[in-house]
């Protein structure tokens, strides 16, 4: 599949972008420096805090940033897939406990058997999701221009 162009410059913090790429979702999200704080705190709940499974992530990003998964810290790119099952996870952005649990700093969950992911697609240990979701390969075109492929 051809390669994808997104504009980011309407992007709010804590908005989401969904794109299609090769026929999959694609999330683009802006964080905020409270979500960028928590995530490296979360590492010892997670099955693969430092992105060790290569394929879930081209080489480049985990190099720039094994916790945050991403080129710039704040914003975030994701294939929006659960990698158990396939289902589409759901974005819960805000940190608040409920309803899921009171560890739980927000981030993804994929509502058909409850795995759970950080904002930085990072798995949960205990779900049923096996790894990490998919950073797809992208680069900045300039400031406001994501290019995803
Ligand atoms: Fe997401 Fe099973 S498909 S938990």
């Amino acid at each position: 599949g051809a390669p994808v162009t997104a504009d980011i410059s309407g992007l709010q913090e804590g908005q989401r972008l969904v794109l299609e790429w090769r026929g999959q979702p694609i999330w683009i999200v802006r964080r905020s420096p409270a979500i960028l704080e928590a995530l490296p705190t979360l590492d010892d709940q997670l099955r693969d805090p430092m992105s060790e499974n290569p394929e879930q992530q081209p080489d480049y990003i985990r190099e720039a940033s094994p916790q945050l998964r991403s080129l710039k810290p704040e914003i975030s790119v994701l294939v929006g897939l659960c990698t158990h099952l396939g289902c589409a996870p759901e974005m819960v952005a805000e940190i608040r406990p409920e309803p899921f649990d009171a560890n739980w700093k927000g981030g993804y969950f994929c509502p058909c058997h409850k795995s759970k992911f950080d904002m930085a697609g990072r798995v949960y240990q205990g779900v049923p999701a096996p790894t990490n979701l998919v950073v797809p390969p992208y680069y900045f075109e300039d400031d406001n221009t994501i290019v995803v492929g």
